[in-house]
């Protein structure tokens, strides 16, 4: 069966992003007029999913909130005739099931997704990372598409400079595969040493995981800095047989940082109805 629900980690703490994630989660910035995390929803429906289990913090508690139909406000914002507006707000947490389930403590990646297992039972589901956003659900929907048909988990790689793999998961791939995948996976490691980077493929926020990946990370012990690695589970898999990497085509902004949340925010302003403004704004900026 084609995966049909999609887990969201969002119980991290953002550090990279402090002062501002003390007190917002750093899923709920806005791109431009949209959070992060509505984007990052809209795609996996966008690739097939009707329902979405967020893995949050009871600390975290605005994300509750967002998801959380709330008919008054769309009422209210109706009366005053703003149409398209309350027919946004009525759709968010309407237009797809939405179960949250919580992550007391940020022990990784691997122990967030760990903390789906209950929700999500015993079929292959969607991971997306609330930080990463893409231009469209078609890597998303790919990955699926290659877990319906091979039966084995598909994560999305990038072809990077060897000078910046030793800050990412690197993997090793049978021989043979054409340059632009998709590729065989039989190992990972995590953040090696340039010259003991066995590829310049990296993994990258997107995952289409089949269920026995829960049994690998009860297996998997803590990294040196506490973290149960959800890419030590993904290794167990490809272990037993490999796992497949597809290479992203679609566009992609790293929102985690100020940087790359600024940049995701310009290219929304200059791509919806506002655009000529943003332009006029920034051309008048950097002609200071
Ligand atoms: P990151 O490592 O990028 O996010 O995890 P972080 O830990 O929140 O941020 P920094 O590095 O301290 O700035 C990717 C995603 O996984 C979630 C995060 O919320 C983020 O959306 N995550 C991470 C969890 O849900 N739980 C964890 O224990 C770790």
């Amino acid at each position: 069966m084609r995966a049909r629900t999609a887990v969201i980690p969002a119980a991290g703490l953002g550090t990279r992003f402090y002062p501002v994630t003390k007190a917002v989660p750093k899923e709920l910035l806005p791109i431009y007029d949209v959070p992060a995390l509505q984007l990052v929803m809209d795609e996996a429906i966008g690739a097939g999913a009707d329902h979405i289990v967020l893995v949050s913090s009871r600390v975290k508690t605005p994300i509750e909130k967002f998801v959380t139909p709330d008919p008054a406000v769309v009422e209210k914002v109706r009366a005053s005739g703003r149409e398209d507006l309350a027919n946004r707000l009525a759709r968010i947490g309407t237009d797809v099931k939405v179960t949250i389930t919580y992550q007391d403590n940020p022990h990784g990646l691997g122990h967030a997704v760990g903390c789906a297992r209950e929700v999500v039972g015993d079929e292959s589901f969607m991971l997306l990372l609330p930080d990463e956003l893409r231009s469209g659900p078609e890597l998303l929907s790919a990955l699926a598409d290659s877990v319906q048909s091979r039966g084995v988990s598909a994560i999305e790689l990038l072809r990077v400079p060897m000078d910046k793999v030793s800050a990412y998961g690197v993997i090793t791939h049978v021989p043979g595969a054409p340059a632009d995948g998709p590729f065989d996976i039989v190992g990972i490691v995590e953040k090696p040493k340039r010259e003991d980077a066995p590829s310049d493929l990296i993994i990258a926020g997107r995952y289409v995981c089949t269920a026995d990946i829960f049994d690998k990370i009860d297996r998997i012990k803590p990294a040196p800095n506490g973290e149960l690695q959800l890419t030590d589970a993904l290794e167990l898999q490809s272990a037993d047989s490999p796992i497949t990497g597809i290479i992203s085509t679609v566009t992609r902004w790293d929102t985690g940082t100020p940087m790359g949340w600024l940049e995701a925010v310009i290219d929304a302003a200059l791509s919806n109805g506002d655009a000529a403004a943003a332009r006029a704004l920034l051309a008048d900026r950097l002609a200071r």
